[in-house]
């Protein structure tokens, strides 16, 4: 009898973890309804951001100052550094002239020491210099710079700054863990610049660009002209697009030549009472170093999903029992379970879920697993990928409405037989990596834009956009080279 009422208590366990899991599932959908009034709620705050300085509290919508979106044509040698997220890179890249031609490209990645993310400014600016000037000693010097032999680089900055110039900005705020107080209210390059001249070399910066700006320049560069928005959707998230420069009422300089403006949103920041938050969503708000900050970014991107996925199992490990009688230490472990365990769990499609085991195993500590538990984790990666995935299609179906692109048809018509294309340049390791996720964001945009519209829109990966496109952008705005 004992062993009957334990094993009445399992069956319950199990059907309050099923009825928990459900729950969540209803919680974290995203029906197309939904997801067309976040792409609405957006809109709304993309226009009040850019209308006046403040105009939205939560979209800054940054200009990027950039004027010359690359045209292929830019020649010469120039370096990047890209600082953003996990890890740091420089990168060397030699542009040939003819559209989109690279004759050859280098790069360096060291990861970040944790120390510096919550350090001071010359700390963590001495660092990524002393990489740089290790990394411009290694250039083949037959490899010819430009003629009075200052080497030019892109920066990579993919914090939200106040641009004053295509090469100047102040850092509003850090996001994705990074906590510099002194950095803030000063200029980004000249804290670099400086730095770079305590290392003793000549590396002058010629453009300062957030990562989705570098990824939209690097789409210019590769697809040409239909590429409209850049993406990013790695340890953090955010966009930005082409904006008719007489759209963005709070500018108060003269309208560049294009009539075209970049703008950064930092979409990171959204929110809306349209998404879909659970009580994971509040945890892992709690604990970041930003609590209320960024909620939008803390559902959709890489630094996030594993965290949400670890407050579910320890939610369920507590009120279901879901791991037996004791709860797993490390499931009260931050960052124990990193976003791409979730991507793999999510992934796994044998018949016993074998790398799922394996990742509990391994993880967290979590010997034996029963295939129905392991059924359950499967699911959470699956639901909290799902959200985040099609949140980032409402975001970018978001900015397709905003410049006119998202179709459909005047009244009820495709306005020209010819359908108009758009390209929307994505980088980042959850998009790149993350196979499940970028398929239902995928699919999502598709089911927004509709089949029949007037606008197809592609999704296109620029592998090391905010590198590649920082290079790019310190090239069209050399002081050296015409572009
Ligand atoms: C964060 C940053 C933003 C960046 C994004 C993706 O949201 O604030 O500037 O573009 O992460 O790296």
């Amino acid at each position: 009898t004992v062993a009957m009422a334990m094993q009445k208590l399992k069956r319950v366990q199990v059907q309050r973890a099923d009825r928990m899991v459900h729950d969540l599932r209803m919680a974290s959908a995203t029906p197309l309804p939904l997801l067309r009034q976040v792409a609405d709620a957006l809109v709304e705050e993309m226009c009040a951001g850019l209308e006046r300085e403040g105009g939205s509290e939560q979209l800054k919508m940054l200009p990027s100052y950039v004027e010359n979106l690359p045209s292929g044509n830019e020649k010469g040698l120039f370096y990047a550094v890209d600082l953003g997220g996990t890890n740091f890179r420089v990168l060397r890249v030699s542009l040939g002239g003819k559209k989109g031609e690279v004759l050859s490209q280098e790069y360096k990645e060291v990861a970040i020491p944790r120390e510096l993310m919550t350090g001071t400014g010359k700390d963590l600016f001495d660092f990524i210099a002393d990489t740089l000037a290790k990394f411009v000693d290694t250039e083949d010097t037959s490899l010819e710079p430009n003629p009075d032999k200052t080497r030019e680089a892109g920066f990579a900055f993919s914090f939200p700054v106040r641009q004053t110039s295509v090469k100047s900005g102040i850092v509003i705020h850090w996001t994705k863990g990074f906590k510099i107080d002194d950095a803030v209210g000063k200029d980004i390059v000249k804290q670099f610049q400086d730095a770079i001249g305590r290392s003793g070399h000549n590396v002058e910066i010629s453009a300062l660009v957030n990562d989705t700006v570098g990824t939209l320049a690097g789409g210019r560069y590769n697809f040409q002209e239909e590429t409209m928005i850049g993406c990013i959707l790695g340890t953090g998230t955010n966009a930005c697009y082409v904006e008719r420069a007489d759209a963005v009422k709070k500018w108060k300089d003269p309208l560049p030549k294009s009539g075209e403006m970049v703008i950064n949103l930092e979409w990171g920041n959204f929110r809306s009472p349209w998404l879909p938050r659970t009580f994971a969503d509040e945890e892992v708000d709690n604990e970041s170093v930003n609590p209320g900050d960024q909620w939008f970014e803390k559902m959709v991107s890489g630094m996030y999903l594993g965290e949400i996925v670890r407050h579910m199992l320890l939610k369920l490990a507590e009120e279901a029992a879901l791991f037996g009688d004791t709860v797993p230490g490390k499931l009260r472990e931050r960052h124990s379970l990193g976003t791409p365990c979730v991507s793999e769990m999510h992934a796994d499609t044998s018949a016993e879920l074998q790398v799922v085991a394996a990742v509990l195993h391994q993880n967290l500590g979590i010997q034996s697993t029963s295939l129905e538990q392991r059924r359950i984790v499967r699911d959470l990666c699956d639901m909290v990928g799902q959200r985040g995935g099609r949140l980032a299609a409402a975001g970018v179906y978001g900015l397709l409405k905003k410049i006119g692109r998202a179709g459909p048809h005047k009244n009820g018509f495709a306005m020209s037989r010819k359908k108009k294309k758009t390209v929307v340049a994505m980088d980042g390791g959850l998009y790149e990596h993350h196979l499940p996720y970028r398929k239902y964001m995928e699919e999502a945009l598709h089911e927004l834009v509709g089949r029949n519209g007037a606008y197809e829109v592609f999704l296109r990966l620029q592998n090391d956009g905010s590198g590649i496109g920082a290079a790019l952008l310190a090239a069209s705005h050399s002081r050296h080279t015409k572009p």
